[in-house]
């Protein structure tokens, strides 16, 4: 009998594997003794947007929505009531309006005035990204700004659940009442545990009070860090050990007119100095508006850094190339107005790795961090296309290289893997010497089995493939109905045999997009899906772990009858070595319905361990997915796997519709 223990979120087979092995129909050989290439250690990444509500409303801790009342509509999020309220009680107020030498970054502000209030009589209450999740016995930080005018007015902060009753609560009084701007905090436990909470701040007393950036975060943010991000969807991303990971997008960089794109330099320091951007993915669906979508840049690129620190990832982050959405405003920098936009990817480079006396090394140490983050790449532009986009490259490359000629650009060859758009960039990049060209591919499962053998004909020298943006799609790109199920992460896990196999060639992967939150995407499938309190990794998130767990440093050639197996009775594999571990890493996908069974000879090894590890995922229904109530219905299972150390063979016996990777020792 079978006997299953919890470990490290895996489920381990423990008893010994005793059954009788069907004979294997074919004999499939790993030349161990000579690798064919080195798999990079960013070979399998992950590429984060803010799409979904990934960063506000998804990492970024904080719960408040529209802070700063900067939002299209100022009060948007907010709702005002209470039993005294009189007309001009709650006004919003901007600084650049009144002539104030207050930057400009974050003009508005609230203006309060109570007149005796108590308790019920003047409330604002936020609701939250789609509600706030709160955790029973979990510290809360409330902070705000505030400019006292006149009088004495407490600010009341309740945390209050789904009925409306306060579960938690803390008072602030402001301290000075200098006409100057401060800042306040108070800390308090919530007594319960509520995913659909509130924030209901609350007036006592008389007098007016100016108010800005309201703020609720929770204690338990990644690392404890104040103001940090949502600790249980960054370990998501730690337990995948990436070896990168893309930011901030995506679309996002681009924006939807050169107004919205992204600019790393406005990201830094105070949050209320960061100037808030609409985001792209508030308008871009008409079947998923969500006109409450705003970037307030409270993760910026620094925090990014730290996370790639953090997490033990390559940094690669994507600038602007001087052109909007192509599928928008198609907006383009003249050329003769391109010298900023190249200013910003060099001053990049110099904030991520100069010394702290340089300017922009300086202004990183004095955001905290003197220690360079050795930034080694960057990425020109998302999906652009034509000779606009080329025109344009060529300008940086030039710039860049020209100071930093060892750094390396990503390079974009379009929205999709193939056709005119496609083939003219493909050309154009080689021609210029690209270091990584960018591929996307958001398409149908079955292409992703046609496809596994894409790079084989690639050519060795010149342009590395970045595989930086791909998912099958179960519907079509954009579908409302794609789903995150098994067949598509099985297929996904079969096409990147095919990545694995040509890691000469493709030194990097991400799929893509990465999170989304389950009330309030736009876009599906995503890697990861979270709520307000939960989080689930679907069945692609298993696929992707196992093989940025099971990477391996150098690829081997595992052929059957001397040819790769990528399709041969619906069989995809690869096999890699891992130098670190002195270990075989076999994986096989097996798409059919029916059980097969390999006899895998590992050739030119000395020794090899008896007791191999095997992490099956599998399952027989194509359409299961994953869920928050079953958060690990397709996930990996860990057994035992029997090595013959005399025939130097190991025998898989692979079940229909799965994916099995084998770790096996050897001594070479
Ligand atoms: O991943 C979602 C979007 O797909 C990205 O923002 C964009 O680059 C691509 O079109």
């Amino acid at each position: 009998m079978n006997l299953f223990t919890k470990a490290a979120g895996l489920l381990v087979l423990t008893a010994s594997l005793t059954q009788a092995q069907p004979a294997p129909t074919h004999v499939v050989r790993v030349n161990v003794a000579q690798p064919v290439a080195d798999i990079q250690p960013t070979m399998w990444g992950v590429f984060f947007e803010d799409i979904n509500f990934g960063a506000d409303g998804g990492i970024y801790a904080e719960l408040v929505k529209n802070r700063s009342f900067e939002f299209f509509k100022p009060l948007m999020g907010w709702t005002v009531r209470g039993k005294k309220r009189t007309e001009g009680d709650i006004l919003v107020q901007n600084r650049s309006e009144a002539g104030s030498t207050q930057t400009s970054s974050n003009p508005r502000y609230i203006r309060v005035t109570a007149n005796g209030a108590n308790s019920g009589d003047l409330e604002m209450i936020n609701e939250g990204f789609r509600g706030m999740g709160l955790k029973n016995g979990l510290r809360y930080d409330f902070a705000l700004m505030y400019r006292v005018q006149s009088g004495n007015v407490k600010i009341h902060a309740d945390l209050i659940n789904a009925q409306g009753q306060p579960i938690g609560s803390g008072t602030l009084l402001p301290e000075k009442s200098d006409g100057q701007w401060h800042k306040q905090q108070v800390s308090f436990k919530s007594a319960a545990t509520e995913p659909k909470g509130k924030l209901n701040v609350w007036f006592e007393g008389t007098g007016v009070v100016d108010l800005d950036m309201i703020s609720l975060f929770p204690e338990d943010t990644w690392k404890g860090r104040p103001g940090g991000m949502r600790a249980d969807m960054i370990q998501m991303l730690a337990d995948m050990k990436p070896g990168f990971v893309r930011f901030p997008g995506g679309c996002i960089v681009e924006g939807h007119d050169l107004t919205q794109r992204y600019q790393w330099k406005k990201t830094l320091g105070a949050p209320e100095d960061r100037q808030l951007v609409i985001n792209r993915w508030n308008f871009e669906f008409g079947h998923r508006p969500a006109p409450d979508y705003f970037q307030t840049f409270g993760l910026g690129f620094l925090e990014y850094f730290q996370l790639c620190e953090d997490i033990g990832a390559e940094p690669l982050p994507i600038l602007n190339c001087g052109m909007a959405c192509q599928f928008n405003t198609a907006e383009l920098v003249p050329m003769d107005q391109l010298d900023p936009y190249v200013q910003d990817a060099i001053d990049l480079i110099e904030f991520a790795n100069a010394d702290v006396n340089t300017k922009w090394g300086k202004v990183r140490a004095d955001l905290g961090h003197p220690k360079p983050f050795n930034l080694k790449m960057m990425g020109v532009g998302n999906e652009n296309w034509g000779p606009q986009y080329i025109e344009r490259l060529a300008v940086f490359q030039k710039a860049i290289k020209a100071n930093y000629p060892n750094f390396r650009l990503v390079c974009s060859s379009g929205t999709d893997p193939d056709g005119e758009r496609f083939d003219f960039l493909n050309g154009k990049l080689r021609a210029m010497n690209a270091d990584l060209i960018d591929e996307h591919y958001y398409r149908r499962p079955e292409w992703f089995l046609q496809n596994v053998k894409r790079y084989d004909t690639y050519p060795r020298n010149g342009a590395k493939i970045f595989a930086g943006e791909w998912a099958a799609q179960s519907d079509k790109t954009v579908s409302i109905n794609n789903k995150n199920n098994w067949l598509c992460a099985l297929n996904e896990a079969a096409f990147m045999t095919g990545l694995e196999r040509n890691a000469a060639v493709v030194q990097m992967a991400s799929y893509a997009p990465l999170f989304a939150n389950a009330d309030a995407w736009q876009w599906t499938p995503d890697l990861i899906w979270v709520d307000n309190l939960r989080v689930y990794g679907t069945p692609n998130y298993f696929v992707q772990k196992l093989y940025s767990l099971h990477k391996g440093t150098h690829v081997l050639s595992m052929t059957q009858n001397n040819e790769a197996l990528a399709g041969q009775d619906s069989l995809y594999a690869s096999a890699a070595w891992d130098k670190a571990t002195s270990e075989i890493i076999l994986k096989v996908a097996n798409v059919s319905d029916k059980a097969q069974v390999r006899q895998i000879q590992l050739d030119g090894t000395k020794k090899l361990d008896a007791n191999g590890k095997l992490f099956l995922l599998k399952n027989d229904n194509l359409n299961a997915v994953n869920s928050f109530e079953n958060a690990t219905n397709v996930s990996p299972v860990e057994q035992a796997i029997a090595v013959d150390v005399k025939k130097k063979n190991v025998t898989m016996t692979l079940g229909p519709k799965s994916f099995s990777v084998v770790r096996i020792k050897a001594t070479m």
